[in-house]
């Protein structure tokens, strides 16, 4: 499904990117990879940039072919670096980065962004969602994060709340929705990567331990890559603006826990 596609992937030189990028390899597609590290291992096409200014988003832009078939949207930060890189990376980053390459996908190609159970809380907090979602392009975001008083805590569980009503609403913005480009998300667990480590510090042991205890493992990256896969592709092309919760069933049990059945 995605032979002779070019997938652009973002936070390709470690954990779930990594992953994204080598399978799409073994299924056909030509990958570019993006990231603000270089990767260890050698990608065949590779943009090294930042996705935490709007410089970045431009510079990386710039050095991209004219058409594309999906973007995936993997990059970010565990909130380990506070609220204002996390929020610049997570979503007004990728947000930027999404609105600049769509000219460049082509008709009926499609934007997958990588969120989290941790944004879990978006229909909670749906007024500060909606109000950071309505800032358009790509903000001064320390002052977003002052006027809002936002603390650094809050910043990834509130990057992912944003990434995922954002996907909602981008399915419906009019340089997606016009040409037919699907934008959905994924949604992991926890997930064995690099940044794991830096969750237990920003969550705590507990909050991660007991996601993991629900569902009997932590996620893998190999769990992670096909879900964003299938989204990009065409198998996918009556999907539209949701979210797939890939976490080995543990949105269903805080479904439970939450809403009592
Ligand atoms: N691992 C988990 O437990 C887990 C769970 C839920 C969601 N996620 C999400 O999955 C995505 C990938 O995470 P991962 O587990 O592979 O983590 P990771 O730390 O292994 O990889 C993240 C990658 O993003 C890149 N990156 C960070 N800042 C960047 C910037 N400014 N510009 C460009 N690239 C940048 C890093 O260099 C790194 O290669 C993230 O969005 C994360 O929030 C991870």
């Amino acid at each position: 499904m995605l032979f002779g596609k070019t997938i652009l992937v973002t936070g390709v030189a470690s954990g779930i990117g990594a992953r994204t990028a080598e399978l799409a390899g073994q299924m056909g597609a030509d990958v570019i990879g993006i990231d603000v590290r270089e990767p260890a291992r050698g990608q065949a096409s590779f943009i090294k940039g930042d996705l935490s200014t709007a410089a970045g988003v431009v510079d990386i832009v710039a050095q991209l072919p004219k058409r594309i078939d999906a973007l995936a949207n993997v990059a970010g930060l565990s909130g380990n670096t506070g609220t204002v890189s996390t929020l610049s990376v997570n979503f007004y980053g990728l947000r930027a980065l999404s609105e600049a390459v769509a000219p460049l996908i082509r008709e009926g190609g499609a934007i997958v962004n990588v969120a989290s159970i941790a944004g879990y809380g978006w229909r909670a907090n749906l007024e500060r969602a909606k109000a950071l979602t309505g800032i358009e392009g790509f903000p001064d975001v320390a002052s977003v994060v002052a006027e809002h008083g936002l603390k650094d805590e809050e910043g990834y569980p509130l990057s992912k709340e944003l990434l995922l009503l954002w996907t909602m609403r981008a399915a419906h913005q009019p340089q997606f929705k016009d040409r037919g480009i699907r934008v959905n998300a994924v949604s992991p667990g926890p997930v064995e990567t690099p940044i794991l480590k830096q969750f237990r510090a920003v969550l705590g042991d507990a909050r991660v331990d007991s996601d993991i205890t629900r569902v009997g493992r932590a996620g893998t990256a190999a769990d992670i890559a096909p879900a964003v896969l299938f989204l990009c592709s065409d198998g996918a092309r009556w999907i539209n603006g949701t979210n797939l919760p890939t976490d080995g069933g543990l949105e269903a049990s805080i479904n439970a826990e939450v809403l009592g059945f």
